[in-house]
Formats: C-alpha cells, sequence, structure tokens
C-alpha cells in the first residue's frame, strides 16, 4: 500500500523503490491533465496519478509489467488509466499534458548486461544513458505547448547532460528533488514547455 493505493508486486517487475515514491511525492499534476507514464512497472505512479487528473495512459516495455499493471488497475478500480505495451512511444499516439519516467538509469559494462525483461528496468547501457537520451529525442513530440515533463534519473547518469539537452529543446528545466540512496543521489527532474 502507498498513498492509499494497494498494489502487487509481480516476478519479472520492478518493484516500487525509493525512486518509485520520489516520483510519486513530486509529481505536479492538475485536474485536467492527461498524462503519459512511460515504464509503468506494477503501475503504481500511473494509478496514484490517476486519483488527480483526467486521465493516464501507462506503457512498458516488458510484456510482464504490463499485465501487473493491468491487475492493479483493476484491484483500484481505476477506469481511468489504459496499459499496453510500446517502447518508449512506438505504440503511443496523441499529445499530453504531463509525461513521466522512472527511466533505467544505472550504468552497466557490456559484459555485466543480460538481456531479460526484469534488466530492462534499471540497464541504462555503458553510461548509464542509452534510454534517457532516445526518450530525450522522442519525448518533444508528444508534449503540449504549456505541458511538463518528469523524470527520475540519477547522479550516475549525468543529470547536467539531461538539462542540457531539456533547455537546448527550448524547455525550462531543474533538478526538482533529491534523495541519497546507497552510492548515488537520486534525482528528479522537472521540465516545463
Ligand atoms: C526503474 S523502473 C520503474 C518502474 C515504475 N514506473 C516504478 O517507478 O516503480 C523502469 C521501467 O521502465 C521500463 N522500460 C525500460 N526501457 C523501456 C522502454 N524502452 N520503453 C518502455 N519502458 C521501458 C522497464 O521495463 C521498467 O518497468
Amino acid at each position: 500500500m502507498y498513498d492509499n493505493v494497494e498494489y502487487v508486486e509481480c516476478c519479472e517487475v520492478y518493484p516500487p523503490a525509493e525512486d518509485t515514491f520520489l516520483l510519486i511525492d513530486n509529481m505536479e499534476i492538475d485536474k485536467s491533465d492527461r498524462v503519459l507514464e512511460i515504464g509503468t512497472g506494477t503501475g503504481l505512479v500511473s494509478i496514484c496519478a490517476s486519483f488527480k487528473c483526467l486521465e493516464v495512459t501507462g506503457v512498458d516495455i516488458n510484456p510482464h509489467a504490463v499485465k501487473c499493471a493491468l491487475n492493479n488497475v483493476k484491484l483500484n478500480k481505476r477506469g481511468n488509466v489504459n496499459v499496453f505495451e510500446s517502447d518508449l512511444f512506438e505504440n503511443v499516439d496523441g499529445i499530453y499534458d504531463l509525461i513521466l519516467f522512472n527511466t533505467p538509469y544505472l550504468p552497466v559494462l557490456e559484459d555485466e548486461h543480460v538481456d531479460d525483461d526484469y534488466s530492462k528496468a534499471w540497464d541504462g547501457g555503458e553510461n548509464g544513458r542509452e534510454v534517457i537520451d532516445r526518450f530525450l529525442e522522442e519525448v518533444p513530440q508528444y508534449l503540449r505547448d504549456g505541458g511538463k515533463l518528469q523524470l527520475v534519473q540519477s547522479s550516475l547518469s549525468d543529470n547536467d547532460k539531461t538539462l542540457q539537452i531539456l533547455e537546448k529543446m527550448g524547455l525550462t528545466a531543474s533538478i526538482t528533488a533529491v534523495e541519497h540512496v546507497f552510492f548515488e543521489d537520486i534525482t528528479l527532474i522537472t521540465a516545463y514547455r
């Protein structure tokens, strides 16, 4: 249970952790927002968001996560959450007021890389930025003028680079929340269009 939301954890799916809660506790949502969550995992972020906005679309590349999130949506009787499989925006249509992504941000060396569904939750490639950089390249066409994006990453995956890319796109971006965990700072970056 988190934020009055019940959830079940599932095999092969990232269990909610500090980074999940950092995002939930600092989401900037308006009642009329259409929200897109990339990488929904158990669906907890999408479900929490759904109580505060019009509707939520949650997607994940991991089919186990999609199944898990759909079960949790049902458990909480959320009629305004839609979940389906997608590699980033591949199967996503439309334009959103708020886009959320707790990214796979850990640097993982080539010889430590494991090609399975579960590892996609944290494996950010050699520099921790493989998925983050793809996301940043594609996100502008799904974000409405006046919209926001909030992404979670870590001090291990170059926060400054993300801020620079967002500024170059014409967004106003900053780190809006930080949590120190073991050997890294987990950061929430918020950008306004
Ligand atoms: C750190 S986990 C976060 C899960 C959940 N949102 C949470 O906060 O607990 C990252 C999630 O992103 C998903 N993911 C990784 N690469 C992706 C991609 N290219 N497209 C969509 N989802 C992706 C993973 O499967 C995983 O569920």
